[in-house]
């Protein structure tokens, strides 16, 4: 595959034709905040709205998932726009998110631990009023627990599930703010289509489903 040269945060990488400037950037050691990007997905969804980065030539920041690297671009990931938009997502993100590091089985392995330090924001910020969903923990898998409450919508497991393993037992339900993670007809994950693989857990990022302890 023909490779082309490009550089981010004044570092000169390398890069395969066509890949989008997350990856060239991940790749190459440098760190941009991501929750629902995949390698594998040709249009991104950019839901997250986290991985903001300047261009130079541009005059607004692009989402690094959507962008293509291209032959001599020069990359910020740390311009002040870039940054703001992202911190400002982060933000909003954390308002519905029940933040209790302590209690959380993923504590130190948690996404959201890592985005919000690189950020330099708070995970108890109080920019945004908090507004917590208040969502029923499902506990009745065998293998895992799923806590909405936790989840980022980042749709990695729902990917994971369909695309990666064929099964689709997991999907996105209603919109904006009800918007959540759950199973065909909202049943508890032991009355899905769920077998247990736990791949799912795998691929979340935060604490939302983790496995049980035995
Ligand atoms: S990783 Fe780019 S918008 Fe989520």
């Amino acid at each position: 595959m023909k490779k082309i040269s490009l550089t981010i945060d004044g570092k000169k990488v390398i890069a395969p034709e066509g890949q989008k400037v997350l990856w060239a950037a991940l790749d190459n050691g440098i760190y941009i905040p991501n929750l629902c990007a995949r390698r594998e997905e040709a249009t991104p969804d950019a839901s997250c709205r986290l991985c903001w980065v300047e261009i130079e030539g541009k005059s607004k920041p692009v989402t690094a998932c959507t962008e293509t690297a291209k032959e001599g671009m020069v990359v910020n990931t740390r311009g002040a726009m870039a940054l703001r938009l992202a911190r400002t997502a982060l933000e909003l993100l954390l308002a519905s998110n029940e933040v209790d590091c302590a209690h959380c089985p993923a504590n130190g392995a948690c996404e959201l631990q890592k985005i919000a330090a690189h950020l330099g924001v708070k995970l108890k910020t109080r920019r945004f009023r908090k507004i917590l969903r208040n969502l029923e923990v499902d506990s009745s898998n065998p293998e895992f627990v799923y806590d909405p409450n936790k989840c980022v919508l980042c749709g990695q497991c729902i990917w994971v599930c369909r695309e990666r393993l064929g099964i689709g037992a997991l999907g996105f339900a209603h919109r904006g703010f009800k918007r959540r993670m759950t199973t065909f007809g909202d049943e508890p994950m032991a009355s899905s289509a769920c077998r247990n693989c736990g791949e799912c857990v795998a691929a979340c990022p935060t604490g939302a489903l983790t496995l049980k302890e035995k």
